[in-house]
């Protein structure tokens, strides 16, 4: 039996940085993981995802070069090179979180982890014959795809036809056409990557919008821009039965076939939480995930529940965030997690990014609020980099203080610009303040300051 301060069972974003963070503080920590250090964000979501991305921005870029004054013969894209690239960018970032846990202590075992229950010593977890027990506990395992029970999927799953972000990412031939069942952020991140090397892909999605929770006026457009693209969408459509065809699926009542070499299922995730023996600490749960408290403590003392497996928001930087909270809670350093201000991005093309309330969200909190719609080309940067780009920037204003409760992008650089939009919003000054404030120029972000004068 091995002892140490901690166990963390998990080797992703959550459970690599938890495993760190104990480390520097002089804790004796044990990181067990099953597959690979750096979890599904470094292996087959985040990372893998937008390295392919680039390739297919770069290629689009090399092909519309003309209105630039670029013109390039034969362009191409490889895309078992753009594979091979990806593959290189992971497992550099692989093993550099393997040479951090090296460098700050962290004993990494690799096996899959079931955690036994607790002796008088701590938690006990078991990989193969081999028993670890901490005194404290951090689960972070993650999530997997939501597979639900149509008809034909789990069976097109298992032979292959039919792809989870995993095979999404690794798949060496490419389909004439791919049929994507669900219109969020993978679903749009892969069918971004699929139509720009030439794949006829379409998208069946239940709602009337794509990208989910997405403030609305951006949906639309990056509906458009999808649609511009060749991207074909059947909206407010259920699917039915997965054959080996395609996919069949109900519009207003009549059922119709959605013909496809491939398909992709991207209709969420799921807390990662069975098979692990986890009934055998008597953790309090919730639709599958772990119940966690701010601090992100279960309702076991001792143990933790970070990232994905809480179910709570499901992305690598809340993840790291949670992570830094729950060690802070066992090295008893006052911490808190704040939910309330945690950017998401779409890594399309253009990108999407927003922070905090939409008027809808603030109208639901009591809150009246005033709507700053700038479009971006307001940016001479943006004007001068971006060729017909219809991107708008969303400020949400509160009426009773002029405090900025929202932003939302669509547009080039959209990703780097929300952070500075975050801090805004978390300065709680009012308009007036903040057009203090100096913007570089020229930058794409100025267009933040050209919502703040409006
Ligand atoms: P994970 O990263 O899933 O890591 C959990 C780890 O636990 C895994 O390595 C797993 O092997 C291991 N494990 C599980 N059970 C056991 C066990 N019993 N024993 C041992 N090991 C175990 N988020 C963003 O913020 N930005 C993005 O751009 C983004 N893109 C994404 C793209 C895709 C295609 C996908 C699928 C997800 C994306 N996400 C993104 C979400 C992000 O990947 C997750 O939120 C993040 O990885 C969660 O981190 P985690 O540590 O909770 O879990
Ligand atoms: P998602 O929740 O973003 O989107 C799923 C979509 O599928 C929704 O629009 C939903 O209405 C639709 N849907 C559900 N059931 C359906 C059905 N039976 N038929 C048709 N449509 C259906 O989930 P997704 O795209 O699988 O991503 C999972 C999670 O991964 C995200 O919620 C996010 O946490 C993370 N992620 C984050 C990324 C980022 O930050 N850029 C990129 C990719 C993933």
């Amino acid at each position: 039996m091995i002892k140490a301060d901690l166990i963390v069972l998990g080797g992703g974003p959550g459970g690599y940085l938890a495993a760190e963070r104990a480390a520097q503080a002089g804790k004796k920590v044990i990181l067990i993981e099953k597959r690979a250090l750096g979890g599904t964000c470094l292996n087959e979501g985040c990372i893998p995802s937008k390295a392919l991305l680039n390739s297919a921005k770069l290629y689009r870029h090399a092909k519309d070069g003309a209105a630039f004054g670029i013109t390039a013969e034969q362009v191409s894209i490889d895309h078992k090179k753009v594979l091979e690239r990806k593959n290189q960018v992971v497992s550099t970032l692989v093993g550099g979180v393997g040479a951090i846990m090296n460098g700050c202590g962290v004993e990494v075992v690799y096996g899959y982890g079931f955690v036994e229950g607790r002796n008088a010593d701590g938690f006990v977890v078991r990989v193969e014959e081999e028993e670890y027990v901490g005194e404290k506990l951090i689960l972070a395992c993650g999530s997997v795809p939501v597979l639900p029970g149509i008809p034909g999927l789990r069976e097109g799953v298992a032979s292959g036809y039919v792809m989870t972000n995993r095979e999404a990412l690794e798949r060496s031939s490419l389909p004439e056409s791919l049929t994507v069942i669900g219109g969020g952020v993978i679903g749009l991140e892969m069918a971004s990557y699929y139509a720009m090397v030439g794949v006829k892909v379409t998208i069946i999605e239940m709602l009337d919008k794509i990208a989910g929770p997405t403030e609305a006026e951006i949906s639309g457009i990056l509906l458009d821009t999808y649609r511009e693209k060749g991207v074909e969408f059947k909206l407010g459509c259920k699917v039915t039965k997965v054959t080996d065809q395609g996919i069949l699926y109900e519009e207003k009542g009549v059922e119709k076939l959605a013909k496809a070499d491939a398909v992709l299922c991207a209709i969420g995730r799921r807390a990662l939480t069975e098979d692990m023996g986890l009934e055998n600490l008597g953790l309090t749960m919730n639709r599958g995930a772990v119940v966690t408290d701010e601090h992100l403590r279960t309702n076991v003392e001792g143990v933790y529940a970070v990232g994905d497996i809480n179910g709570k928001v499901m992305l690598a930087h809340t993840a790291y965030r949670e992570a830094e909270v729950a060690v802070n809670d066992i090295l008893g350093i006052p911490d808190v997690m704040d939910y309330s201000l945690i950017p998401s991005v779409i890594y399309t093309d253009p990108e999407v990014a927003s922070v905090n309330d939409t008027e809808e969200s603030a109208a639901s909190k009591g809150k009246k609020v005033r709507s700053i719609c700038v479009s971006m080309n307001y940016s001479g940067r943006y004007l001068a980099e971006v060729e017909n780009g219809g991107g708008i920037c969303k400020l949400i204003v509160d009426t009773k203080n002029d405090q900025v409760l929202g932003v939302h992008m669509i547009g080039s650089y959209a990703s780097e610009i929300i952070l500075g939009a975050e801090m805004l919003i978390a300065s709680q000054k009012p308009l007036k303040e903040l057009q203090k404030l100096v913007f570089p120029h020229p930058t794409v972000s100025e267009i933040i300051r050209e919502a703040i004068f409006m």
